[in-house]
Formats: structure tokens, C-alpha cells, sequence
């Protein structure tokens, strides 16, 4: 028996979560699929309840299931806490106490949806590429860092960019070991002409190619990779890259399949522990109102099937059902074009379990 911790979070995570749960229980009656739930608050409902976004209940919780499914966290009504208070820390810190260094955020264009996109149809149809971000190090966790107040009453603020080989490394071997299974070509994006880190980066990568040498291996600096993927997304198939990078190329990826509202994300440990979770946030604008498009979770539950459960062939069978939905023509109103009818978060739960019979 495996064990699902759900974390619906705040705003549409609630009512998409709710999706993906029927599906994996739709599972669990026609394939007999072994799971079992439990439910905990993250985020703003957790700050609401016991004024931490990560209470200790749910870390433990989250330590001792076999996969996270995780709606998305935040909204106005916390915006005004510091940093440190806010929904986004209940992220974070799930994803680094639960060790999660590498974070796969696939941009797929399902050829139903070429029209959604802002680029061309001949630039993007067939699109399908895989970012492999670092998640625990970098930027967003090395110290020093903080703000203080010189002695000559000027403010000052530190970040740190800090990577060792060894962190460089393990998440380097997963992007590896991914293009291997796929057209077998790694692009790792860097800074190098300016950063010691991006240096160190490009000399591990280089290290490795040589134990993967069916992998044809390039190397991009960041600025170019961002205008690769604009000019030419097809060009790549795996990408790998450090924490701040894999951030900002994640959000140009998914914007080039015109619409947030379908894109999942794994992020993995070393024991294949897995953090699942669409790439959109809490949507405050449509929460509550059945308006949210949930195939980005329940495709999230795809890679929870395909890296967490073993169960490859259930993962196809939940990609095939979204992509019958949409070949079908059922649309929430994110992937809609002018003229197609629209269906709520609740009909759509109903098409992917239908088309899942
Ligand atoms: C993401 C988000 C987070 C990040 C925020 C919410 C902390 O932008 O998952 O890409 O920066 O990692
Ligand atoms: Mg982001």
C-alpha cells in the first residue's frame, strides 16, 4: 500500500486537488491500484489554522508518504507577511526538508492546443521539452543572506550562489539518466563566462558526459537559452540547470505552450520521494467558482504514477484520457478558443474519468 498525502493549499489548489484525488480513486476501484490518503493544510490555510505555512503535523505527514500531491499555495490575503511568514516558505521549506533536488517540469504541447500558444504553429507544434531544475541549493538557500543597515545608515542586502560537485552532480545524473530515455539531448544552461559556480557547473557535466555517451551534450548561457526558447523551442529536448535558472526558463517554457493551466511538475529525492504539483498558482481571481482547469494536477498524478508508484502504464493511461478530453473538444475556459464551449473544474474531473473507462 502506498501512501498519498494530499495538500490542496489555497485558492483553485483546493478545488483541483479534489480532481486529481477522484481520478487516483477511480484507479483504485477499475485498476486496482494501492493507495491511501490522508489530507494536510500548507500555506495560507496553514497559516490561517496554526500560523506557520508548514505545521510540524504535515512535514511528518509528508515524510512518511510515498508522494505529495500539492494544489498550489498564497493569495492577497497574505501578502503583506515578511518573507519568512508567507505561503511560498511552506514551499520551500517542503521541498528542502524533504530533500527534493531535482524538480522536472515538462513543457508539452498537445497538438489540440497549438492555437493557445503565442508563437507560431510551425514554432512550437510538437513541442516537448524537459526542464530539470535544482531545487534545494543555489540562490535560494546559500548563506549568507539577509538585510541590514550599514554603519553609514545605508541598507544592504546578500544572496549567495553556492553549489558543491556533489549537488551539481546528483541532479545532473537524473537529467542524464532522462534524456537517455527520451531523443538523448541534455543542454545544460549556465552563466559560465561570468560565475565560478556556472564554472564548476560545465566542468561536472563534462565529467559525466563521458559515462553517458549516447547523450549528445551542448552547453547554453542563460541569457541565450531564454531567447532560444523563444526563437526555437523544438532545438531541445532535456534541460538541465541551477535553482534561479530553472525558474525563470520554467515559466518561458510553459508560456510557450500558451497555457499554464496544463502543465504538471515531479519534484524527486534521492529515494524517489516525489512532490507533485501543477506549475500554476492559487488563481485567487477564479478560486471557488469551478472555473479552474485541473489537467495540469491530474497530470501531475501522471508522474506520480510513472516516479513514485511504478506504475508506468497507469501514467500512460491518465496522459491518454487528458489527451482523448481534448481531442473530444472539452475545454475550461484557460485553453478555450473564441466560439468553443467551456466546461467547469468539476465536468472536466468527470470527461478525464469518463475517457478513462
Ligand atoms: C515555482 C515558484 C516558486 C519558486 C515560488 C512560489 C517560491 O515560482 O515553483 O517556480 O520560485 O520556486
Ligand atoms: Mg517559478
Amino acid at each position: 500500500m502506498k501512501r498519498i498525502l494530499l495538500l490542496p493549499g489555497d485558492g483553485i489548489g483546493v478545488e483541483v486537488v479534489a480532481q486529481a484525488e477522484r481520478v487516483l480513486t477511480h484507479l483504485k476501484t477499475t485498476a486496482n491500484l494501492k493507495v491511501e490518503f490522508e489530507q494536510a493544510l500548507v500555506g495560507g490555510a496553514a497559516i490561517d489554522a496554526y500560523g506557520d505555512p508548514l505545521p510540524e503535523q504535515t512535514l511528518i505527514k509528508a515524510k512518511g508518504a510515498d508522494a505529495v500531491l500539492l494544489g498550489a499555495v498564497g493569495g492577497p490575503r497574505w501578502d503583506h507577511l515578511a518573507a519568512a511568514k508567507r505561503p511560498e516558505k511552506g514551499l520551500l521549506r517542503l521541498r528542502f526538508e524533504l530533500d527534493l533536488f531535482a524538480n522536472l517540469r515538462p513543457a508539452f504541447l498537445f497538438d489540440e492546443l497549438v492555437a493557445a500558444s503565442t508563437l507560431k504553429a510551425d514554432v512550437v507544434q510538437g513541442l516537448d521539452l524537459l526542464i530539470v531544475r535544482e531545487l534545494t541549493g543555489g540562490l535560494y538557500f546559500g548563506e549568507p543572506r539577509g538585510m541590514k543597515i550599514l554603519s553609514n545608515g545605508v541598507k544592504q542586502a546578500v544572496n549567495t550562489l553556492i553549489y558543491d560537485e556533489n549537488e551539481i552532480k546528483r541532479v545532473v545524473k537524473v537529467a542524464f539518466e532522462l534524456a537517455q530515455k527520451r531523443r538523448k539531448h541534455l543542454c545544460s544552461v549556465d552563466k559560465a563566462n561570468v560565475l565560478e559556480v556556472s564554472q564548476l557547473w560545465r566542468e561536472v557535466v563534462n565529467g559525466m558526459a563521458k559515462d553517458y555517451p549516447e547523450v549528445t551534450v551542448t552547453h547554453q548561457y542563460v541569457d541565450n537559452a531564454g531567447m532560444q526558447l523563444i526563437r526555437a523551442p523544438k532545438q531541445f529536448d532535456v534541460m538541465v540547470t541551477c535553482n534561479l535558472f530553472g525558474d525563470i526558463l520554467s515559466d518561458c517554457a510553459a508560456m510557450l505552450t500558451g497555457s499554464i493551466g496544463m502543465l504538471p511538475s515531479a519534484s524527486l529525492n534521492q529515494s524517489k520521494q516525489g512532490l507533485y504539483e501543477p506549475v500554476h498558482g492559487s488563481a485567487p481571481d477564479i478560486a471557488g467558482k469551478d472555473m479552474a482547469n485541473p489537467l495540469a494536477t491530474i497530470l501531475s498524478v501522471a508522474l506520480m504514477l510513472r516516479y513514485s508508484l511504478q506504475q508506468p502504464a497507469l501514467a500512460e493511461q491518465v496522459e491518454s484520457a487528458v489527451k482523448r478530453v481534448l481531442t473530444d473538444g472539452w475545454r475550461t475556459a484557460d485553453i478555450a478558443q473564441a466560439g468553443q464551449e467551456i466546461i467547469g473544474t468539476q465536468a472536466m474531473g468527470d470527461k478525464v474519468i469518463e475517457a478513462l473507462q
